[in-house]
């Protein structure tokens, strides 16, 4: 996720993964006309290291040269799989074709896929890609309208010809970008027809919507976005519950304020250590945008956040709001309108 998920976020989030358990983890997209002229840690985007078991890169492409030696330098940075974005829907992306475009034209990202399976050798190549649009509604401005509604199934179909090992799918379309409902049954439908693995993702905030989107779609594994960079605990949790009992509490058991307190202080520990200031506290801000709608003062913590440019300015905030011990009781909710 551009801007949320870079190493120390990735780094934060991967303490709360219980010994033993797996889970991938993307980057940001990263533009494979840049990657081949960087250096490894050059930039926040190229920043990885060894923790990284399950790092995925995505990459936001469509020219063969580039694929490739954007690739070949990701394999030399750790990657363990890569990830191709069709589900980018900036205008910037649809301008040169990549990000959700390649939905416009299935031969097209078939063709994708294949060069980024034939230069990952034995990395697995994997699609996340958004749902098809409903009948009569463009793809994006160049596409017509497009009224098959086997449409993304026989896209997946093809991506998976490709050589894709998994896709995932994020069931909105481009014009929805992430308003409205994420519709969890074309995750089901396409889960009938896919023999590679579907990833289901959209909308997940609790163990309960965990539980629910395996029931309901029947997907091979979920992928959570915001509401984990809120509630990273939802990692632990499901790790520790998922083998046992099968089910879910209905609602996470932590709920209180003080753990995602927790989390931004290491988060901001990290940052310290890893990134220059002003970067370390642009980020930091923009990671807690997304998480401090769920504490009930969340708002105002937020804009307490802006008033500052530096990481002491940051935890001080951090202390006034949750207190040195994290004593103070924030009330944080498990759920929210996720309009952001
Ligand atoms: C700020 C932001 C940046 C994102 N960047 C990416 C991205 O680079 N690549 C991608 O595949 N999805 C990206 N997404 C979409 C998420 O991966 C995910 O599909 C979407 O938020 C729905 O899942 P959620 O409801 O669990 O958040 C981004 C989302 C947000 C909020």
């Amino acid at each position: 996720m551009v801007g949320l998920t870079h190493f120390v976020v990735r780094k934060t989030l991967q303490e709360y993964l219980p010994p033993g358990r797996k889970a991938l983890w993307p980057t940001e997209m990263l533009n494979s006309r840049r990657i081949p002229y960087q250096r490894a840690g050059q930039s926040i985007e190229t920043r990885f290291d060894d923790f990284e078991a399950g790092l995925c890169p995505q990459l936001l492409g469509n020219e063969e040269g580039f694929i490739r030696d954007s690739i070949s330098k990701l394999r030399d940075w750790g990657a363990r799989a890569i990830d191709i974005n069709m589900g980018c829907p900036v205008k910037r992306a649809l301008r040169h074709n990549y990000g959700v475009a390649l939905m416009g034209d299935p031969d097209y990202a078939a063709e994708i896929t294949a060069i980024a399976v034939k230069y990952a050798g034995e990395l697995p190549v994997s699609v996340k890609l958004r749902a098809a649009p409903p009948p009569g509604e463009a793809r994006n401005d160049e596409t017509p309208a497009d009224p098959d509604p086997d449409f993304l199934k026989n896209f997946c179909l093809k991506i998976q010809a490709a050589g894709a090992s998994w896709i995932t799918l994020h069931p909105r379309t481009a014009a929805q970008r992430r308003k409205g409902t994420a519709d969890w049954s074309q995750i089901a439908s396409l889960k009938q027809v896919m023999s590679i693995p579907v990833i289901g993702n959209g909308d997940v905030q609790t163990l309960e919507d965990v539980e629910r989107m395996f029931e309901q779609t029947g997907c091979d594994r979920i992928m959570i976005g915001r509401a984990l960079l809120a509630k990273p605990w939802l990692l632990s949790e499901f790790g520790r519950r998922a083998p046992a009992s099968g089910t879910f509490a209905a609602e996470d058991p932590i709920v209180s304020g003080a753990s995602y307190g927790k989390f931004l202080s290491r988060v901001l520990e990290l940052s310290r250590e890893h990134y220059p200031e002003p970067l370390g506290v642009r980020r930091f801000r923009f990671l807690a945008y997304f998480g401090s709608p769920y504490l009930e003062y969340g708002h105002h913590f937020y804009s307490s956040l802006t008033s500052t440019d530096t990481y002491d300015g940051l935890s001080r905030r951090l202390l006034d709001f949750f207190g040195a011990r994290f004593e103070r009781p924030q009330k944080m909710a498990s759920r929210t309108s996720l309009r952001y």
